[in-house]
């Protein structure tokens, strides 16, 4: 197999764009002030500077107080996905609603613990709250309603939509009805280009239900493993009881804390226009190479575009030739929550150069054009 060179598979901020001499200014200051602190066990909520850096970058995105002793630093967004999982699951085969397409590696931890997920359809403003209603009906009536919604609503991965607020308020209103938990993981919460800022799900309601994940990974690196859960008593309680890893680690909190102690605007002001250049030359080349036979999102944030593909594409053979060309993507059936084989592909765009993505785009569509059964044009205008 020939080697990737154009690599549109991994949703990775851009590396030029990690601060290596503010976090070496940084971890040099930590080290030295905080060598106390270091050499303790941290804790279940984790380092108090981090919780106070990261309650900072809540509130003045969300314009509400957001109190530090209710975060709790986690491994990762990833840990917290499993972490409230885990603690609101009772038995295998318990019930949870996911978003039709949603982030694999959410959807291979819920299928690791044996969760019964049923996908609800999206559309351009993500998750829909009738058909969230109309599972929730059902499964009322079946006695087995489900643990918990877990919900990517800003710039979704994969298809980068935004959910409108009177779509949350719908969808908070919801899980009050059924008394069901909401999760709204938010990982990619600051990595905004344009159009309206929605607000998170926390922000509408100060429902201890809802339970509110984020992440550094994708404003700073992921390579960190720094991301936070923040819930309300007694949800918190509940979430802390279940952890049992002793805590995050403390050095990579101390000198991210440091880091961002004035607020994480100033680096979001040189990482988002970089990644936003990268969208649009994405969308760009999308529109000269496959405009005639395919239509994909415009995300207003986050680092994905969903693209949907003529159904007579031979996706195996796409997925195989492309790699052949040094091309890489993720295919749809990785993010459907059945694993179905759907005739999508979401481009990851943002750790790619620009002469990766104009190269590589153009490689791309020729690969789609070979593998399909005609020359038709394309029958629908639509992404759903
Ligand atoms: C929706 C979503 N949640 C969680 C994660 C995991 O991120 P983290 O590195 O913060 O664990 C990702 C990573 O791509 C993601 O897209």
């Amino acid at each position: 197999m020939s080697k990737i060179q154009y690599d549109f598979g991994s949703g990775r901020s851009d590396p030029s764009t990690f601060p290596v001499a503010g976090l070496q200014a940084a971890a040099t200051k930590v080290i030295a002030e905080q060598a106390q602190e270091l050499t303790e066990y941290p804790g279940n909520l984790g380092h108090p500077g981090m919780r106070k850096a990261m309650a900072l970058r809540e509130s003045e995105r969300e314009g509400v107080s957001v109190d530090p002793d209710h975060l709790m630093l986690t491994n990762g967004s990833m840990q917290g996905v499993t972490l409230s999982a885990e603690a609101l699951q009772e038995n295998h085969g318990d019930t949870i609603l996911v978003e039709e397409y949603s982030y694999p590696g959410t959807l291979s931890a819920y299928r690791n613990l044996k969760l019964d997920m049923v996908g609800i359809p999206l559309d351009e403003g993500g998750m829909r709250p009738d058909k969230v209603e109309e599972q929730l009906e059902r499964l009322s009536k079946e006695n087995r309603l489900p643990k918990f919604i877990y919900t990517i609503s800003t710039y979704q991965n994969p298809t980068g939509f935004v959910m409108p607020v009177a779509r949350r308020r719908q969808i908070i209103a919801l899980g009050q009805r059924y008394n069901v938990p909401i999760i709204e993981d938010n990982c990619y919460a600051d990595v905004h280009y344009d159009g309206p800022l929605e607000p998170a799900f926390y922000a509408l309601d100060d429902d201890p239900n809802i339970i509110y994940l984020c992440s550094l990974s994708k404003i700073l690196a992921p390579g960190l493993r720094l991301g936070y859960i923040y819930a309300k008593p007694p949800m918190l309680d509940r979430l802390l009881a279940r952890r049992s890893d002793a805590g995050s680690n403390t050095l990579a909190a101390a000198i991210t804390a440091e880091f961002y102690k004035d607020g994480i605007a100033a680096h979001a002001k040189v990482a988002n226009p970089v990644l936003q250049e990268k969208r649009d030359l994405t969308l760009q080349g999308l529109e000269e190479e496959l405009g005639d036979i395919c239509v994909w999102s415009v995300p207003v944030g986050g680092l994905f575009i969903w693209v949907r593909l003529p159904e007579d594409v031979d996706r195996q053979k796409l997925m195989a030739m492309s790699r052949e060309q040094g091309v890489a993507y993720l295919p749809g059936q990785s993010f459907h929550f059945q694993r179905r084989d759907v005739p999508y592909l979401r481009l990851a765009f943002g750790h790619l150069t620009p002469d990766q993505i104009s190269t590589g785009l153009p490689i791309l569509a020729r690969c789609i054009k070979t593998c399909r059964g005609s020359n038709e044009g394309r029958d629908f205008d639509s992404l759903f």
